[in-house]
């Protein structure tokens, strides 16, 4: 088995791009676990399945069939050979993902998938519950967060960068806002700090700063101190 670094925080905290820089300073195969519930939401509503109904969400879950390969840096997932692009990253699949994940059913059986990447190798896997149900036993475990303010603001440049519709700040500050309380309220694996994760709130860093902090916070095993400095090579 891999070594794994374990990451959670709320929406827009960081954790993607962070994640993403620090696999690539270390080596490790990127993972991002919401790309799973985003996979199982949008095959809900391909399959017309109601987000409100637990049992039919649960036989989807079932159905579904994911496959996971390491290809550039990452874990890549593809639903009957194709890859899911921006499919997984739509408005309507954003509203309904929370109701999807907050079901036991499809817990488990992304839990039992991310838990079989570790054989992959060394992997960075982020999300809402990866230092408290995944991977607790993991000696290298992160809460990720920022303020209400600043994960608006970057959510919304990000949307921007993409073209997607022009919210303002307030409209995005109140979806993440809703999404969040979903995660953090649920009955199975909810969104919480762990007890020894170490928490980096990233609102007054920069990107450096905070995979600077990230890394300097690894225990030696996992090779951190070659990699720090990384793009300037000091
Ligand atoms: O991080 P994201 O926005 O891509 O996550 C999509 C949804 O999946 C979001 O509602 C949170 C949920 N999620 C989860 O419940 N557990 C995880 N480990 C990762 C994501």
């Amino acid at each position: 088995m891999g070594k794994v670094i374990a990451i959670d925080g709320p929406g827009g905290a960081g954790k993607s791009t962070v994640s993403r820089i620090v696999g690539e300073r270390l080596g490790f195969l990127h993972v991002d676990s919401g790309a799973l519930y985003r996979i199982v939401t949008w095959q809900c509503l391909e399959r017309g399945v109601d987000t409100g109904d637990p049992a039919a969400i649960a036989k989807a879950a079932e159905e579904i069939s994911i496959e996971a390969r390491p290809e550039a840096g990452r874990v890549a997932f593809f639903v009957d050979g194709e890859a899911p692009g921006d499919r997984i990253r739509t408005p309507q699949i954003d509203e309904n993902a929370s109701k999807v994940a907050r079901e036991k059913p499809v817990r488990d059986k992304v839990t039992a998938m991310l838990r079989s990447l570790a054989a992959l190798g060394d992997i960075v896997v982020e999300g809402r519950d990866i230092t408290t149900a995944v991977f607790p036993d993991s000696p290298a475990r992160f809460y990720l967060t920022a303020s209400a303010e600043a994960r608006a603001e970057r959510r919304r440049r990000q949307e921007a960068g993409k073209g997607i519709a022009g919210r303002t700040r307030e409209e995005v500050k109140a979806a993440l806002a809703a999404r969040d309380a979903m995660d953090s309220s649920r009955k199975y694996a909810p969104l919480r700090k762990a007890d020894g994760a170490v928490e980096i709130d990233s609102s007054d860093l920069t990107l450096e700063e905070t995979v600077e902090a990230l890394l300097a916070a690894l225990p030696a095993e996992y090779g951190a101190a070659r990699a720090a400095g990384g793009r300037t090579g000091a």
